[in-house]
């Protein structure tokens, strides 16, 4: 497994990167492989201290700097306190990869977890690529790559909500790509399949036919930096997955899936509601 890329090119996309998401799972992958690639973080989640222990962490081992940016992305307003941490700073790559997902029937869910759901699921990711969009085709260089998912493909029951907010995420970055490829910057949306992280493991995934169809957090982060310095417009994460996605029909991926769902939703140990 690729463990670091050598494909995130310091003059085009550095020096600062924007890693939201960066305590955990992926998002930690992206800082740790963009770190060794040279460039300096802004390492963004709502767990202040363990953004800071990563922070060291990869100063210490690459000679980068860093800044953390406590926030959390599913608070409406989040946009001017990240925009304030980030004015001084020029960035070339921002990684709007946080995301959460709630999972069981729509109607069990509260509705106020639910709208966080889509807050940080698809509007982070709406004013995220509009304000650093602006600032990065300003400079006339740089990227952007915007984490949906494979549920994003198709209908999926029992994380309805999530294949929804993750449908938007892929919609709105291939539409954007096209207009900022004429401006000289990158826009990539990452749809990775079931990759071994905490989200996956929070529900039980890990105990289920699922996990022989698992990635590694490294693969993944990997396909997307890759598919990001290519410019392409959307990237299922793996061989396997973008497989999956050719062969199967939408509606029978939304049936299994689903199936999936909802026997992962009657077994699982963590549901918020
Ligand atoms: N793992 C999978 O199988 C899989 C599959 C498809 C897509 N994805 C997508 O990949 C991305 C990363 O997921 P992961 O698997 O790495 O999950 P994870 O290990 O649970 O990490 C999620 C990250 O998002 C941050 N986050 C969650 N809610 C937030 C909020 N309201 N404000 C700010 N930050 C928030 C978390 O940080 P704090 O808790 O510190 O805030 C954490 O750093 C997500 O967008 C997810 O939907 C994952």
């Amino acid at each position: 497994m690729p463990t670091s890329v050598h494909h995130i090119d310091p003059p085009q996309f550095g020096p600062w990167a924007l890693v939201t998401g960066a305590s955990s799972g992926i998002g930690r992958e992206f800082a740790r492989q963009l770190a060794a690639d040279g460039l300096n973080l802004v390492l963004a989640a709502r767990r202040r201290p363990v953004l800071d222990d990563l922070g060291r962490d990869l100063a210490a081992r690459h000679g980068i700097e860093y800044r953390c940016v406590p926030v959390d992305l599913a608070t409406p307003g989040f946009l001017p306190a990240v925009a304030e941490a980030t004015d001084d700073l020029d960035i070339g790559l921002v990684v709007s990869n946080a995301g959460d997902m709630v999972l069981g029937e729509f109607l069990a869910g509260s509705h106020d977890a639910l709208l966080d759901e889509m807050r940080v699921n698809a509007q982070a990711h709406l004013s995220l690529t509009h304000h650093f969009g602006r600032r990065l085709v300003h400079r006339g260089r740089g990227g952007i790559l915007l984490v949906s998912s494979m549920a994003g493909l198709q209908p999926v029951p029992y994380v309805a909500n999530y294949a929804a907010s993750k449908a938007y995420v892929l919609a709105l970055g291939a539409a954007v790509h096209q207009e900022l490829a004429a401006k000289g910057v990158h826009l990539t949306v990452l749809a990775p399949g079931a990759t071994d992280t905490p989200m996956l493991t929070r529900f039980g995934a890990d105990q289920t036919p699922m996990r022989r169809m698992t990635m590694s957090p490294q693969a993944c982060a990997a396909d997307g930096l890759a598919a990001l310095a290519a410019n392409r417009p959307v990237r299922i994460s793996g061989r396997t997955n973008r497989t999956a996605i050719a062969v199967l029909p939408r509606a029978t991926r939304t049936r299994v899936f689903g199936a999936m769902n909802r026997s992962m939703a009657a077994g699982a140990t963590t549901q918020r509601a």
